[in-house]
């Protein structure tokens, strides 16, 4: 069956139930839907249609448990850059979403799949996100959650060692993916009439 016909489930159901999923269970993902959400990324807009992403997709569980260590540093080095959090035990109860991103740091490593989307140093990043979205999506729609992060240069080098990275390719983000343990549901965002303005900035639009 084509890709395309795998992805049966309504476009409004994806966008509006694509929330980060962070709990992951360690099942591994078929590699007939790892094919399904890779076609479905490539399918996104990117400049010129060069096409410049390059998707390195980790199953084997000693690479995940690698990439996992070097990601809990790498997102408790931002902690304390940005916040000045050093352990969970620093970040307020209110803080709902750190809370739960500081679980995932711990856990990253026993996910089933984590995509690095990747590109030629230099590469803007808007050829390469519209792909990231497009597989989340997809994901999505074959039941499978995912929650974009961002690795912090500290340990750059050592993921670039890990995977025998080029020096000459950068690497976008850090995409967990497999089957949630919670649910997929609504996310919380503006209203488009706080977001948008019409023909003129500051002008508001009809949903102000
Ligand atoms: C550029 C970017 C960086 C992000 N970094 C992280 C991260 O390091 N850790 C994490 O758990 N979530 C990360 N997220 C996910 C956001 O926290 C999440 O999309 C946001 O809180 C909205 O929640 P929702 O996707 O469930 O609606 C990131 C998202 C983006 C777009």
């Amino acid at each position: 069956m084509s890709s395309q016909d795998r992805l049966t489930m309504p476009v409004g159901e994806a966008m509006f139930t694509q929330r980060s999923i962070r709990r992951l269970r360690p099942d591994s993902l078929p590699l007939e839907d790892i094919r399904v959400f890779l076609e479905a990324a490539v399918k996104a807009p990117n400049g010129g249609n060069a096409q410049p992403g390059r998707f390195l997709v980790v199953t084997e569980r000693k690479q995940l448990k690698a990439l996992g260590a070097l990601y809990h540093e790498a997102w408790w080095a931002k902690r304390k850059e940005i916040q000045g959090w050093h352990t969970r035990a620093d970040i307020p109860p209110t803080e709902k979403t750190y809370l739960s991103a500081s679980r995932l740091a711990d856990e990253i490593g026993d996910a089933p799949l984590i995509v690095l989307p990747c590109a030629k140093r230099g590469t803007p990043g808007n050829s390469v996100f519209p792909w990231v979205q497009n597989m989340m999506l997809a994901a999505r729609a074959l039941g499978i959650g995912s929650v974009f992060t961002t690795l912090h240069p500290q340990v750059m080098e050592r993921v670039m060692a890990l995977f025998a990275l080029p020096q000459d390719v950068e690497v976008f983000g850090c995409v967990p993916m497999g089957y949630p343990r919670g649910k997929f549901g609504p996310t919380a965002r503006k209203s488009i009439g706080e977001l948008t303005y019409f023909n003129r900035w500051g002008q508001p639009s009809p949903w102000a």
